[in-house]
């Protein structure tokens, strides 16, 4: 059959993201048997950009590794496979296993149990325009050194036989200055050193001084400092709606990010104001349960 399964469609729909061009490491879900992807934008050279793959556990002696030839909406067969080079299998010791390109879109891995890395580079499809059959550029990719790329999942990764429902984790390193787009769930949470340029942005108006200085917050140091959380882990800094905030409960625009924050042991996620200076919070975030910590 050429369509790959149902299964596989679904998970190719949940995890379809177009436009990216990123600000910093964007990586989705995160569990231990997975698809574990690095794209890198930062080493770019001739608009090719290298795809790795942390395999996940294979059990069976050989192993086809696909990507697709057909992708919903298109009514075309692309074979996504022509854009892919270099395709290299590897053993944990960083030694190649023997391949063989069964056709344009799928490669079979010999002595699988020992896959642990796969690794190739991605040619875009919009410079490749004229090749037949050309690609309807909206499932298609663009690679454009330090400037935009458009990564449709399809182009970039593919999927072993039987493992269609295995998680993808997907990381993208890219340059500082490129700033992502995704409908997917950015898990990366900023973590970030402070500095007067990491929250230039904020310190144009609020004094570093007096927020390193825990003038308001006692814990400010501590949180930003130490534990390296942003300024949006605890803040919505674009205020908060009259449903979310009262003077209490989120006060001084404190909406925690709740991609990282969860509720604490007694199952409250929130924070209470309880005067000048002083409030608590319920909450778990960096290992840490607060049931209530007040300040
Ligand atoms: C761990 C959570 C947390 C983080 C991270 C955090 N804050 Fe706060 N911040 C608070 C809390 C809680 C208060 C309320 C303090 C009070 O009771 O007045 C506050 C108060 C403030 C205030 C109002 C009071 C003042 O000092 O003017 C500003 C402005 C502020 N934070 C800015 C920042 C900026 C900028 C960053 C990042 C550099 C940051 N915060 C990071 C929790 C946090
Ligand atoms: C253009 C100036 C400006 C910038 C830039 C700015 N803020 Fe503010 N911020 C303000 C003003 C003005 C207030 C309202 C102060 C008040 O209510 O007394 C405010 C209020 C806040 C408060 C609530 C203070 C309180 O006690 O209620 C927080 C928290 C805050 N800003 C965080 C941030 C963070 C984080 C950033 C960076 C992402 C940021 N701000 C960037 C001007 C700015």
């Amino acid at each position: 059959m050429r369509l790959f399964s149902k299964k596989l469609l679904i998970v190719i729909k949940y995890f379809q993201f177009i436009l990216l061009s990123l600000l910093s490491t964007l990586s989705y879900s995160q569990t231990n048997n997975a698809y574990k992807f690095k794209i890198d934008l930062v080493n770019v050279s001739d608009d090719k950009v290298r795809v790795e793959l942390t395999t996940p556990v294979i059990k069976s002696n050989t192993i086809t590794y696909h990507v697709p030839k057909i992708v919903p909406g298109t009514y075309s067969e692309d074979d996504f496979g022509r854009y892919i080079e270099q395709f290299r299998a590897l053993d944990k010791n960083g030694k190649e296993l023997s391949v063989t390109q069964n056709d344009v879109n799928n490669w079979s891995i010999a002595d699988a149990g020992k896959l642990s890395k796969i690794s190739y580079v991605v040619n875009d499809t919009y410079d490749s325009l004229n090749a037949k059959p050309a690609i309807f550029e909206p499932a298609g990719s663009n690679i454009q050194k330090d400037t935009d790329y458009v990564i449709n999942n399809h182009c970039f990764l593919g999927y072993f036989d039987d493992m269609k429902n295995v998680q993808y984790e997907i990381t993208i390193q890219h340059p500082a200055n490129m700033y992502g787009s995704t409908a997917l769930t950015d898990m990366d949470n900023s973590n970030t050193a402070e500095s007067a340029a990491a929250y230039a942005l904020c310190y144009k108006c609020h004094n570093r001084t007096s927020i390193l200085g825990n003038q308001s917050f006692s814990r400010h140091q501590l949180h930003i400092g130490s534990v390296q959380a942003s300024c949006a882990l605890c803040h919505d800094s674009h205020g908060i709606s009259s449903t979310q905030g009262n003077a209490t409960n989120n006060a001084h625009l404190v909406n925690f990010d709740k991609r990282f924050v969860t509720p604490s042991s007694g199952g409250i996620l929130r924070y209470d104001s309880l005067g000048t200076r002083t409030g608590r919070c319920y909450l778990t975030c960096h290992g840490r349960n607060h049931n209530p910590e007040t300040y």
